[in-house]
């Protein structure tokens, strides 16, 4: 054998070695956890034989506690890029079977050249977190590795996306990075995430809990907010990663990729002429009216399971990718509290970062009363979503199919905070409050005194009906462009993206805001 094929061999062989891991039996051990390796969990996200590997040979250079006597090839993360539905993207994926997946110095620079490189190409960057955390170890540098990725992290808001999947431990200091990043994806019963672990909140706050109950994915799923999406299965969080892609531009300097449809655009939807019930207090599904508007009734959610009184989420409107940000009815009559004002400006940032039109779709009641609201701060939390809508430069299509009252009519993408087109169905009641607590203020003493206090107030509440409770007032001032069929509403929708699609809006220079915390 020439000199060269042993070499050609020995390349071979030091590869197979570091494809290993920690070896076979760390492998085995994964395996039998429900969790698939770091490489597996890379050829399921990526086309096939589209990953090209960094940094394969990389080892670390840490002597202390006789480290240097153990070290594998690639130091516990996989790292590299490939291609999704053909699109560049760069991945870093921590391998469990290298000291538990924990990050050293070497392993933060791997994860630092991927990131350096996303941005220079403009392409996202995906992490799959698997980690014991700070390699212990390495002391302080473990640290200085963390606080890079974090800066890297931060640079990369806002110009590509990055999205996390969480499928085993995440602890300490490491939740940051994907509390930094845009879409954190958990898995249910494999996965977790807190700042301090059951042990160490035992001694603190003498507090019993297991790891499941105090940073699992239904706890960040329903009651944080860290994660947007809990799923069964690896499998599953990995088909989410590929979907939300799709509905992604490569960066803040591109749109959305255009996807064809056979949905026709002038398709009529009758039902939504029935939809809003006779009764101002019943409610109806807001997932109705999405399902039946927007291309083939396709919607991914975002938080699906947290602040259930707002959705937010992705469709297409004739292919064109939209943020959908609409009020539910049927939870707490669709009421704006903390959470959901917190979810929602969230959300209208992500997309106004990245060129991603807005379509709002609106029946709220107001802010919700009280002092736990209050308590909570609630006055910070709605400025933020008014904040971002008032920020938001990309287009903005609001149809309003039955409430607006109050703040929330001013917070929920109204004319004055730049909302493009603004439509109202017929069913739209736009006012400062609702019928009932405007009898109450203005004339609360003349019912009270009334011979029949509940005629008078009956024939107030009509009175006030008939002036405020429907969109013609607001549109008389210009301030709803049209009141519109409500089975026409996706024709519209279309119609008004298609007009808005040369917008240019630009806010004024400044170094950065100073959104309301
Ligand atoms: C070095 C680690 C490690 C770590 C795990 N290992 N965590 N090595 N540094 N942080 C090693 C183990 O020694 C073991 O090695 C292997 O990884 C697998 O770990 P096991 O404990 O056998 O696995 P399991 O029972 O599944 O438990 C997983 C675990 C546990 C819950 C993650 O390992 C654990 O509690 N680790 C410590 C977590 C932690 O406190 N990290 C520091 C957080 S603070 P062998 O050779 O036996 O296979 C932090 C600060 C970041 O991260 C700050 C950023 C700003």
């Amino acid at each position: 054998m020439s000199q060269q094929l042993e070499q050609v061999k020995a390349l071979i062989q030091l590869r197979d070695k570091a494809r290993l891991g920690g070896g076979q039996k760390r492998i085995d051990s994964q395996h039998q956890k429900g969790k698939y390796t770091a490489r597996e969990r890379i050829t399921m996200l990526l086309d096939e034989g589209s990953f090209e590997e960094f940094d394969m040979f990389v080892t670390h250079r840490c002597t202390n506690f006789g480290m240097e006597k153990e070290t594998f090839l690639g130091d516990g993360v996989v790292t590299g890029y490939g291609t999704i539905d053909g699109r560049l993207v760069y991945v870093f994926a921590q391998d469990f079977t290298v000291f538990g997946g924990s990050l050293s110095e070497s392993f933060a620079m791997k994860i630092c050249k991927i990131m350096d490189q996303s941005m220079k190409m403009g392409a996202p960057v995906i992490g799959i977190n698997d980690s014991g955390g700070a390699r212990i170890q390495e002391g302080v540098n473990a640290l200085a590795g963390y606080a890079e990725i974090f800066q890297r992290n931060i640079l990369a808001s806002g110009v590509v996306p990055q999205i996390s999947a969480i499928f085993g431990p995440c602890a300490g200091g490491a939740v940051y990075s994907p509390a930094l990043t845009d879409f954190n994806i958990m898995t249910k019963g494999t996965s977790y995430m807190f700042l301090t672990g059951p042990k160490v909140v035992k001694t603190v706050t003498g507090e019993d809990v297991t790891q499941e109950q105090l940073g699992g994915a239904s706890v960040h799923a329903t009651k944080s907010g860290v994660a947007h999406f809990a799923v069964d299965t690896e499998e599953e969080g990995i088909k989410v990663i590929r979907e939300l892609l799709s509905y992604l531009p490569q960066n803040n300097l591109e749109e959305a990729p255009l996807v064809p449809t056979a949905d026709p655009i002038d398709r009529l939807e009758d039902t939504l002429n029935e939809i809003i019930p006779d009764s101002p207090n019943k409610p109806y599904d807001m997932y109705e009216v999405i399902g039946s508007i927007v291309d083939e009734g396709k919607f991914l959610e975002i938080h699906k399971d947290y602040a259930t009184n707002i959705i937010v989420g992705f469709a297409r409107f004739n292919g064109i990718s939209v943020g959908i940000v609409a009020n539910q009815p049927k939870v707490l009559a669709g009421v704006l509290d903390n959470n959901a004002s917190r979810k929602a400006a969230r959300f209208v940032r992500f997309c106004d970062a990245f060129n991603i039109p807005l379509v709002t779709l609106v029946d709220v009641p107001g802010f919700l009363p009280g002092t736990q609201q209050e308590y909570g701060g609630i006055i910070l939390h709605g400025a933020k979503l008014l904040y971002a809508y008032g920020e938001a430069t990309v287009p903005k299509v609001t149809v309003t199919l039955r409430k607006s009252y109050g703040g929330a009519y001013c917070v929920m993408s109204s004319k004055h905070l730049r909302g493009d087109i603004n439509y109202a169905w017929p069913t739209a009641e736009i006012a400062v409050m609702g019928p009932s607590g405007a009898i109450e203020v203005l004339y609360g003493k003349e019912v009270a005194a009334a011979d029949d206090p509940a005629a008078l107030s009956a024939q107030k509440e009509k009175d006030y009906r008939d002036a405020f409770a429907n969109p013609y007032n607001a549109a008389r001032f210009g301030y709803i462009d049209d009141v519109i069929e409500p089975r026409n509403t996706r024709f519209r929708i279309i119609r008004a993206l298609q007009q808005l699609s040369t917008k240019k809006l630009v806010n004024p220079p400044k170094k950065h805001d100073n959104l309301p915390l």
